[in-house]
């Protein structure tokens, strides 16, 4: 099935101050998303700006095409003012998905980094021990319908307006502590902003080396700007370990996030 497909704007609504929710019927036959792939989508039927936007599918349901977005600047203002029965371009379902989990698991998202990870605990009903952080209150986006789908739900905002004031990484280290664990969740997954997804590496460092430790692999979703999605420009790169071999040892190599990616294994990032 071609992944170039025109779609219809069923509605497209506004959540909150922040966020809205985009709901598109596609126009032909489309291959059916999996959890942590994304589309590009065409903002806006002018030439400004020109390029489609990637956004991580957030449902897929009685062949309705569902996104989470919030306004960022050009592009997502152009998808913002789309109307019922407007047809847009669109791209995907594309890039790789989130491994299969093998039990219980950690989902850590960052802000809109809940609309990638919305649909692995959607997938896997009451597996997942849900990090949720964001600025504030304002900032939290479908708390319930998250809530609702997870094993348990740890909340933090920056201002302490709901959940515990502080940062979701500092919840997790919490949780992950040897000392107190309670769970048998051995996989994480999350998406988010660059410097959370840092920090989980730097926490995932110091599991790795704690024998003690249950957690033994992590994925993150990355957030590269993009301008063909489709792995032609090279404009969404990020350096990754290199393989060695008997021949040669390659210290890093790029890796495109919207083909090799988005997914990536934490430990292949070259974290700069
Ligand atoms: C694989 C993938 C999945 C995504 N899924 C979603 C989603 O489900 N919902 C959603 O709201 N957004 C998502 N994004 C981010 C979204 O694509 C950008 O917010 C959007 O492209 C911004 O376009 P714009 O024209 O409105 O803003 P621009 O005018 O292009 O940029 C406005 C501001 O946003 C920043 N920005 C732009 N693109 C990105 C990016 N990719 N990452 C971080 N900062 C960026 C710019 O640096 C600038 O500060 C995703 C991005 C990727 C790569
Ligand atoms: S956006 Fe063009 S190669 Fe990834």
């Amino acid at each position: 099935m071609s992944k170039y497909f025109k779609a219809k704007t069923v509605d497209n609504f506004s959540l909150n101050k922040h966020f809205s929710l985009l709901n598109l019927s596609p126009l032909s036959d489309i291959d059916i998303p999996q959890p942590g792939q994304f589309y590009m989508l065409q903002a806006g039927d002018t030439c400004d700006p020109l390029l489609k936007r990637p956004f991580s599918i957030f449902r897929y349901e009685d062949n309705l095409l569902s996104f989470l977005y919030r306004i960022r600047g050009k592009g997502t203002l152009s998808l913002s003012r789309l109307k019922s029965g407007d047809i847009i371009n669109v791209i995907g379902p594309l890039g790789n998905s989130y491994p299969v989990p093998d039990g219980d698991f950690i989902a850590l998202a960052g802000g809109i980094g809940i609309a990638s990870l919305l649909p692995l605990l959607d997938r896997f009903k009451n597996r997942a021990y849900l990090f949720y952080g964001a600025r504030n209150k304002e900032e939290l986006v479908m708390i319930d319908a998250a809530k609702g789908i997870s094993k348990e739900t740890f909340i933090t905002t920056d201002d302490g307006s709901e959940g515990k004031k502080g940062l979701i990484t500092d919840s997790l280290i919490d949780f992950l502590n040897p000392s107190r664990i309670t769970h048998h969740a051995s996989r994480i997954y999350a998406c988010g902003p660059t410097p959370m997804l840092k920090e989980l590496h730097r926490i995932i460092k110091s599991q790795i080396q704690n024998p003690k430790s249950q957690i033994i692999e992590c994925y993150v979703s990355m957030e590269e700007h993009m301008a063909c999605g489709v792995g032609a420009c090279l404009g969404c790169v990020v350096k990754v370990r290199g393989q060695e071999t008997v021949d040669s040892s390659q210290k890093w190599i790029y890796k495109r996030v919207c083909k090799e990616g988005p997914v990536f294994d934490i430990k292949d990032i070259i974290w700069e």
